[in-house]
Order: structure tokens, then sequence, then C-alpha cells
């Protein structure tokens, strides 16, 4: 467990805190000084060298290295991409929808991926949505609706909306029993706990770098197990994807015979600088200890939104990072609290808070207070003893 010094020290390195109580890791991690540094020292290696690319392509293969390290994969089977998005994208134009049609999924998956799996219509793929119970899609409902026809389950780690924590292990293991895929989408988790996508025997594995690995914009990973790597092959392509990108070859295609076949053009070198100092920070710390942190400070703020009365839209067994409150003015509620200070967002009806190892329980409570100023925009369990008549 990470002591309240430990905490303060790292805080201390993310100068947001200096003005702003900072909740809102879901969207985009809080910037440090080690990544700020970083894009200083590309700056001054582009200034001093000109085009330092043998440089920049090493630092694209550390980060290869250093993703797959992270899930406990390895770096052959790391493609490195501009987003999630372009890493699923390219996944699905592998896959043949002739003997398996359907592609199952719950209806917390990110937006992006209904649309990817959507625009695969055209390629004769069947889209079935799960949808929720109570706040919850049980592994069971996925094991009900898994079958022989079943291509791939696409299934999100944590919700985006609701901060419910899909049951992953046992969806696996209902994929697998009739032989179909399974792509855990893990950014909204990535970065906050120990994976290890061996133990996990999950196929594909995707995360983006600017939430919880507190890089920026423009970096995201895909995992494929190794024995898929080779037997799959995107529609779309480019020189990256190549076996060997610096032949210059424009009328030979030979793509990679590992995961980077799923890549395409020049990687995206300042995100990576960026990335990679997030990832490095977040090793140094320890993510066995920021899941503790980080769960010890998701109880605390239940425990003092139940005592407020206020309905909460994420499961009572979470563990983090994400909670969300149901409200009648999410958006609104986000606007006083940043006049407060406080940075959170909204999604629909739900107001997320999201921990990371920088935030404390001192920040917990400001939020709760400020929460309690704000009572008629959120949603009570039951209407204010004053008020009931
Ligand atoms: C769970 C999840 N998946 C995917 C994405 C989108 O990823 P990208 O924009 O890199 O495609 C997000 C972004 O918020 C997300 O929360």
């Amino acid at each position: 467990m990470l002591s309240e010094k430990e905490v303060l020290a790292i805080r201390g390195r993310f100068p947001i805190f200096r003005r702003a109580i900072y909740l809102n890791s879901c969207s985009q991690g809080a910037l440090s000084d080690s990544v700020e540094k970083s894009m200083l020292d590309l700056l001054e290696v582009w200034h001093r060298e000109g085009s330092p690319w043998d440089l920049w392509i090493e630092q694209y293969e550390i980060a290869r290295r250093e993703f797959a390290d992270l899930i406990g994969a390895e770096a052959d089977e790391i493609a490195v991409l501009p987003s999630v998005s372009a890493g699923v994208s390219s996944l699905a134009t592998a896959l043949e929808f002739s003997k398996r049609e359907t592609v199952l999924m719950g209806e917390f998956e990110f937006p992006t991926m209904g649309h990817i799996w959507l625009a695969q219509q055209q390629r004769g793929a069947r889209i079935r949505f799960l949808q929720a119970e109570d706040g919850r899609i049980p592994a069971q409902k996925y094991a009900q609706n898994i079958d022989r026809n079943t291509l791939i389950v696409p299934v999100t780690g944590i919700c985006f909306s609701n901060g419910f924590r899909s049951e992953i292990e046992e969806i696996i293991e209902a994929a697998h029993a009739h032989g179909s895929y399974v792509l855990l989408d893990d950014y909204q988790d990535c970065g906050t706990r120990q994976r290890d996508v061996k133990v996990l025997d999950v196929d594909f594995y995707a995360a983006g770098n600017l939430k919880y690995l507190l890089g920026a914009a423009g970096l995201a990973f895909l995992y494929i197990k190794k024995s898929l790597a080779q037997s799959l092959q995107p529609a779309v392509s480019g020189w990256f994807a190549q076996q060997s990108p610096f032949d210059f070859a424009t009328q030979r295609f030979q793509p990679a015979i590992s995961a980077r076949r799923f890549e395409s053009g020049t990687p995206p070198i300042p995100s990576i600088y960026l990335g990679l100092a997030g990832v490095r920070l977040l090793k140094e710390i320890g993510l066995a200890k920021i899941a503790e942190h980080v769960k010890r400070l998701t109880q605390e703020l239940r425990r003092g939104a139940d005592e407020l009365g206020i309905v909460l839209k994420t499961p009572s067994n979470s563990v983090g990072p994400l909670t969300v409150l149901k409200c009648k003015d999410a958006a609104g509620l986000v606007k006083h609290l940043l006049q407060e200070n406080v940075i959170c967002s909204s999604r629909h009806d739900g107001l997320r808070i999201s921990f990371h190892v920088y935030n404390t329980l001192d920040d917990v409570k400001t939020v709760l207070s400020s929460l309690e100023k704000h009572l008629d925009l959120v949603s009570l369990e039951t209407q204010p003893t004053g008020t009931m008549m």
C-alpha cells in the first residue's frame, strides 16, 4: 500500500493539483513532470539533429517492448498504433465472416467498438448487442448467447459510462468453449492495475495511452496472441506493416510475421515519447500498489455517496477506477464542480469520477462536500426528508 507521504510525493509531480482537484483520468490522464520533460527531450533532439529517425525508430521499438511488458506479452505480439480504433479496424478486416458471422458485444462497449464492427456488416458480419440488466451485463448472459456462429466477442474491461467491470475471465471461458475469439478493450483500466494477457488467455487486447497510462492522444496498442498473428492478414496495410519497411519496396507486399502487420504508416513519434514516459512512471510506482490505492479511494467515495443518498450507476463491488453517480443534470453538475476547481466529466445521466495514483482521500472529501451542495442535481435514493409529504 502506498503511504500518504508517497502519494503526496507522486502528486507533487503533477502540476495541475496546484490549482485543481483532478478526477477525470477516465478522459485524460493528468500531465506529469516526466511526461512534460519527454516532450522537451523530443523537441531538443529534433532541433539538434533535424531528422533523428534512427533514434525515433528505436523509441518506437522500445514502446512496443514496454507495452508488451505491461501486459505480460511478447514484443512481437504488439502493434503500436495511433488509436485503438485503428488497431481494432485493422483486426476486423483480417476476420472472415463466412463460416462464423456473429460479433457479440454488450451495450457497454465504447461507441467506436460498435461502429467498427457495424461497418463489417458490408462484409457479412452480423452484429448482436447484449442489453444490460440493472446496470450489469453478467458473464452468464454472454455465455447464454455465444454459440458456434460467434466469431468474436469484443468486451470492455470497464464501461466508460457507468464504470461496470466486465467478468472477463468467465466471458473468455464461455467464448473459448465455443471456439470464439475475445477482444478485451481495456482502455478504461489499463494503468491502474496489473494485467497478464497470458494468464487471462485473451486472444486480442487493446488499450490507449492517454487516460490511465498518463500519456497523450495519438498512441495505443493492440496485442494479438502469437498463434493468431501470422494466420490473420488485415486488408489494410502500409509500409510499417511490412516485414522490412526500410527496403522501400513499393511493388512487394510482404507483411511482417508479427503483430506489426496490424500497423500501417509512420509511427506517432511525439505521442510515443509522451506515452513511454507515462508508462515508465507507472511501472516505477508499481501497478499493484496503484490498484490498492485506487480501490481505497473508490470505496471511500462510494461510502460517502451512499451516506448522501446518491444513486450510483456503478455496481457496488467496484474496485475502481471509475465511479459514476446518477444525475438529474450531469453536464450542469460538471460545470458547478468546475467552478469549485473539481474536474470531472459526464456521460448521459452520469457524473464520472475517476481516481488514479495521484488522488488522495482529501480529494474524495472535497468532491463529496461539493456534491452535498448540489444534491438538487443528482438522483437520490429517497426524497430528502423535508420534501416528503
Ligand atoms: C473503453 C474505450 N475504448 C476505446 C476508446 C477510444 O479509443 P480510440 O479513440 O483510441 O480509438 C475509448 C476512449 O475513450 C474508451 O474509453
